[in-house]
This record gives structure tokens, C-alpha cells and sequence, in this order.
């Protein structure tokens, strides 16, 4: 059985991090969303990978996750040459699969407790497809499934009158008829060849899907409050780690603060995760907070955010929450006259001023 994670896409909804970065290497305490992925086929024991990406953040990726033997598998690259949707990126795939079983992850899903389990019931009982599906609050941001018993009747991809509130989750598992499905279809709406309208096609055809509704959490972490509970949900089951240097400095819960960061006259109210390198000095911070390797906060107090690499934050009156900086970002009071807002935002930036 091989892997295909899908790692393409645009990722339009977390602009303006995504015009520089591509959405699955923002990450989630300080690991990006991808490697959760690639870790769970991995445990799963799944030895080849493919990983779908676009032209635009491939080198990107690639820099990132490399020949994939830090995680155990062995990764091939599969260059999408425009975003026509989840079952074009499958048919994209179709010479790497060659003919064999996969399973389809989404690069910017988080699944808690993996795909072990799943991967072992699919081999076992061999379905044509098997579906993961958990209830949600807004189904319509969904695909969305209807089942009469454990069978699938119905599945359509985000309708706006949702006849369920149980959302397809990221993670398929298909046999090589799939291809075939996304052959027979066409394009949504929206212009893509959907993977829901695949799998449709298969129940269509009389062909076996099976349903599996998972009991952790789920998340797809495409908008930013998506991003600040996944990190939430990590970092809550984080195991403490103290490797920096504490000056005059408390940490309380659970904490990592990684080898070379340095806190100075600083409390840290875990869950909290501090990345190598960081030098944080007269500060708080609270709890669901990630800090990127190399950042500097100094005389500030951030809360439930997620800084990326060597951002810095310095001299805050208020207290900085539910935020997500990208790298290099310096928020900081001016001292200089007049007393003014100073700002050079990208494109589709978003700031809350007291
Ligand atoms: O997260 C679960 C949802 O994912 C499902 O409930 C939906 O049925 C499914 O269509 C999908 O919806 P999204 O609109 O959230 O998919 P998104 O465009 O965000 O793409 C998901 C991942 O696949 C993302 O990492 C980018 C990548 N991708 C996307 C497209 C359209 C590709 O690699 N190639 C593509 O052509």
C-alpha cells in the first residue's frame, strides 16, 4: 500500500502567510502541519510516499521534508501543474500508485491518533474506499455524507443546505478503481474534479465504500482559527521539556522550551512550546502559545498564538492573543514623535488595534 499526501493547492484563506509559504509548513506546535501527516504513514507502516505539489511551493516543500528518511519513508514528489482539484491530484498520481492501494491524505489535515488502526481495518476487509467521517458544526465548509445504516447513500461536496452534519475528513483510502471514478466525472462549480464526486461515483456503481466515523479530533487547519485550535489541541498533550536556559524565569505545565532559546525575568503559563534560539526577556506567556526558533519578545505578553521563525514582538501595552505571525514579522511600540501607528503590512494582512 503506498501514500499520496496532497500538499498543493493555494491555500488562499491563510493569506497572506500563503503568499510567501505554502499552507502545509505552517506549523503547529513548531512542527509543520505536513510531517504530522507523513509521521502517521509512517507509524502506519507505509514505506513509499507521494507527495502532490504545486509548481509555485514545491522547492519549498521539498526543502522541508527531503528524501523523507527522517521519518522512515521513502518520498517521491509529484509535481500538480494547476490546483484542478483532489481527484486531479489523484490522477495526477496514477503512474507513481501503479495500480496499487493508497492512502489519500490531505496536507493540511491533522487526524489524533493517526491512520494505524484505519489502515489495518482496510486491509483487513478490503472495501473499495473507505471514508472517514466525524460531526461538525458547519457542515457546509464540507464534503458532506448521508448514510442509511453503516452504508453510504450520498455524498455532496459542500452544500449549502447540508442534508447531515457529518464531514468528510481528509484521509481516504482507495483501491486503484478511484482513478477510473475521476476519469467518469466533471468539474464542480468551482472548477475542480472533486474526490467527493469520485467517491460518489463509486457508490453509484455499486462499488463498496465504507464509512468509518473517527472518535479523536480532527482538524483542517485552512483558516486561521482552524490553525489556533489545532496548535491547542497539540500542544495539550505535549510532554514538558526544559532544554533552554531560565533566568529569573518560571514555567509552569506544560512546557517545552527547546535547547538555545533563553528566558529572562519571563513566566510561562504552558501549554507552551518555545523554539531553539528564542530570547524572550520581561515577558508572559500564556497558555496555546507556539514560539518559532530565533524569536524576540521583550517586554510583552502573547497568548494562544503561533509565531513563526525569528518574528519579534517588543514593548506591548496590551496583551498580543489568538494571533499567527509569519517570519520575520516585528511588531514593536514606536518611541519616536508623533505618537502614530507605523505599519508596512503585506497583502491581505489582518490587525486588531486596541
Ligand atoms: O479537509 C476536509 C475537506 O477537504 C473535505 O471535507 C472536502 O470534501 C474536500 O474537498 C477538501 O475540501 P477543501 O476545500 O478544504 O480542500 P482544499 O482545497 O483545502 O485542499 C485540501 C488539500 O489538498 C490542501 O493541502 C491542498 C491540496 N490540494 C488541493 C487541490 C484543490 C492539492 O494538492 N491539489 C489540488 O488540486
Amino acid at each position: 500500500m503506498k501514500g499520496l499526501i496532497l500538499s498543493g493547492g493555494k491555500g488562499t484563506r491563510l493569506r497572506p502567510i500563503t503568499h510567501t509559504s505554502a499552507k502545509q509548513l505552517v506549523p503547529v506546535a513548531n512542527k509543520p502541519v505536513l510531517f504530522y501527516g507523513i509521521e502517521a504513514m509512517a507509524a502506519a507502516g507505509i514505506a513509499d510516499v507521494g507527495i502532490i505539489i504545486a509548481p509555485e511551493t514545491g522547492d519549498e516543500i521539498r526543502a522541508a521534508a527531503g528524501d523523507g528518511s527522517r521519518f522512515g519513508v521513502a518520498i517521491t514528489y509529484i509535481e500538480q501543474d494547476e490546483p484542478l482539484g483532489l481527484a486531479h491530484a489523484s490522477l495526477t498520481a496514477e503512474p507513481y500508485l501503479d495500480g496499487e492501494p493508497f492512502v489519500m491524505y490531505l496536507g493540511d489535515n491533522l487526524l489524533q491518533g493517526g491512520i494505524t488502526e484505519l489502515v489495518a481495518s482496510f486491509r483487513a476487509s478490503g472495501p473499495d474506499a473507505l471514508i472517514l467521517l466525524t460531526p461538525v458544526d458547519d457542515p457546509q465548509n464540507y464534503g458532506v455524507a448521508e448514510l442509511a445504516g453503516d452504508r453510504v447513500v450520498r455524498l455532496v461536496e459542500k452544500p449549502p443546505d447540508p442534508a447531515t452534519d457529518l464531514a468528510l475528513v481528509g484521509v481516504y483510502m482507495f483501491t486503484a478503481g478511484i482513478h477510473d471514478a475521476a476519469r467518469a466525472i466533471a468539474p464542480s462549480d468551482r472548477g475542480e474534479l472533486e474526490i467527493t464526486d469520485a467517491i460518489q461515483y463509486l457508490v453509484d456503481q455499486g462499488r463498496r465504500v465504507e464509512p468509518h466515523i473517527v472518535r479523536g479530533w480532527w482538524k483542517d487547519t485552512g483558516r486561521l482559527e482552524d490553525m489556533l485550535e489545532a496548535n491547542r489541541l497539540v500542544l495539550d498533550r505535549i510532554e514538558p521539556r526544559i532544554e533552554g536556559e531560565l533566568l529569573d524565569s518560571q514555567c509552569d505545565g506544560r512546557v517545552v522550551v527547546e535547547a538555545g532559546a533563553r528566558l529572562e525575568r519571563t513566566t510561562v503559563r504552558g501549554p507552551a512550546i518555545i523554539g531553539a534560539g528564542a530570547q524572550i526577556t520581561d515577558a508572559y506567556i500564556g497558555p496555546y502559545t507556539s514560539i518559532g526558533e530565533g524569536c524576540v519578545i521583550t517586554d510583552a505578553e502573547v497568548e494562544h498564538s503561533i509565531l513563526l521563525e525569528c518574528s519579534q514582538v517588543t514593548n506591548l501595552e496590551g496583551r498580543m492573543e489568538s494571533s499567527l505571525l509569519g517570519r520575520n514579522v516585528k511588531i514593536a511600540r514606536g518611541v519616536r514623535q508623533p505618537r502614530a501607528y507605523r505599519f508596512m503590512v503585506g497583502d491581505n494582512s489582518e490587525i486588531g488595534i486596541l
